[in-house]
């Protein structure tokens, strides 16, 4: 059995059903039931009840998994709520603490984890230092691991380029956070799904291996390219970024905020990748971007 935490959210899913289609006995471990057993059991996975926080629940989630994947993030990604412990510090380096030793002491024979591009000791945000140690506690663990850095997912499920997609759809022009210059390495979901499928069912390669795209873009061309495949330009307007860093501050008050600082920072971020070992070990052809965005977005 292969256990998939993270199986309901937009990559483990992608990876969820890929190892269903491919006829492997899938479970996905979920937090919140009430909110994600339709969608797993609509993948055709069983469920299971697990949640990163606490760890007697993953002992019970682990037991008797062959192989162990790591594809999570707490709700409010990328903002931060520390009373309700979503931090990165809660979820990457101790939940992976947890969960790589409970994998371990249930006997698991292979764990991937998925960390990101960008995961260093020395990183500047929060985000990749958690990374990194989260990497550190699997590759102390003993067991055989993968850990897949991906750079700038999209997909039909995509938190990101979505957001962008249903600009283009309703306003006159797509807004865009600062000039759009950050260099970003699209790589499209199922490519990484591909990646992650083979590293939890075989016995091939182990080790760390960055994700990426076989494009490196600015998020100007990314936008351009996406209106190109919906069939209609619009222009790009730039907005220099205290404006949404501004309204994401004082729109921190409600309970929902539609977009917070950490979201903005996210939103002007580059994400590049070096893939040369990827394709070497994997022997993977990564989908250029007009490809995979015209599997879901063509009109
Ligand atoms: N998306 C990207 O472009 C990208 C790029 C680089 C790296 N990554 C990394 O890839 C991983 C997955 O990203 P994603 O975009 O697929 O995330 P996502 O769609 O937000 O999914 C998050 C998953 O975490 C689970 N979860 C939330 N709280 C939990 C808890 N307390 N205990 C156990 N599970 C919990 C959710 O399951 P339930 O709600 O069912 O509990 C859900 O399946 C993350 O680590 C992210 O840093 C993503």
């Amino acid at each position: 059995m292969i256990l998939l935490v993270g199986g309901s959210g937009f990559i483990g899913a992608a990876v969820a059903r890929r190892l269903v289609g491919q006829g492997s006995d899938v479970a996905v471990m979920t937090a919140h039931p009430a909110r994600s057993r339709e969608r797993i059991e609509r993948m055709g996975a069983r469920v299971v009840a697990g949640d990163i926080l606490e760890p007697a629940s993953l002992d019970r989630a682990v037991d008797g998994a062959d192989a162990v994947l790591q594809s999570l993030t707490f709700p409010t990604f990328p903002a931060e709520k520390p009373r309700k412990r979503y931090t990165f510090e809660e979820f990457d380096r101790l939940g992976t603490e947890r969960l790589v030793t409970a994998a371990a002491r249930a006997g698991v024979g292979r764990y991937v984890f998925v960390s990101g591009a960008g995961a260093a000791p020395d990183a500047s945000e929060v985000r990749f230092r958690a990374k990194w140690l989260g990497e550190e506690a699997v590759r102390a663990s003993g067991i055989a691991h993968v850990i897949i850095r991906p750079s700038w997912v999209y997909g039909p499920e995509d938190p990101g380029l979505n957001k962008f997609v249903a600009f283009h759809r309703w306003l006159p022009f797509v807004p865009v956070v600062g000039d759009g210059s950050q260099r970003l390495q699209p790589v499209f979901v199922e490519d990484v799904a591909e990646v992650i499928a083979l590293a939890v069912t075989r016995t091939g390669p182990t080790g760390t291996f960055e994700v990426g795209g076989p494009e490196v873009l600015t998020m100007n061309d990314v936008l351009r390219t996406m209106m190109e495949v919906r069939g209609k330009m619009k222009p790009l307007v730039h907005f220099p970024r205290f404006l949404p860093g501004l309204a994401a501050f004082f729109l921190q008050v409600l309970p929902r905020p539609p977009l917070s600082p950490e979201a903005v920072d996210f939103a002007t971020a580059g994400a590049v990748a070096d893939t040369e070992k990827l394709r070497q070990e994997f022997g993977i052809r990564l989908t250029p971007l007009r490809q995979g965005l015209s599997t879901y977005l063509a009109g």
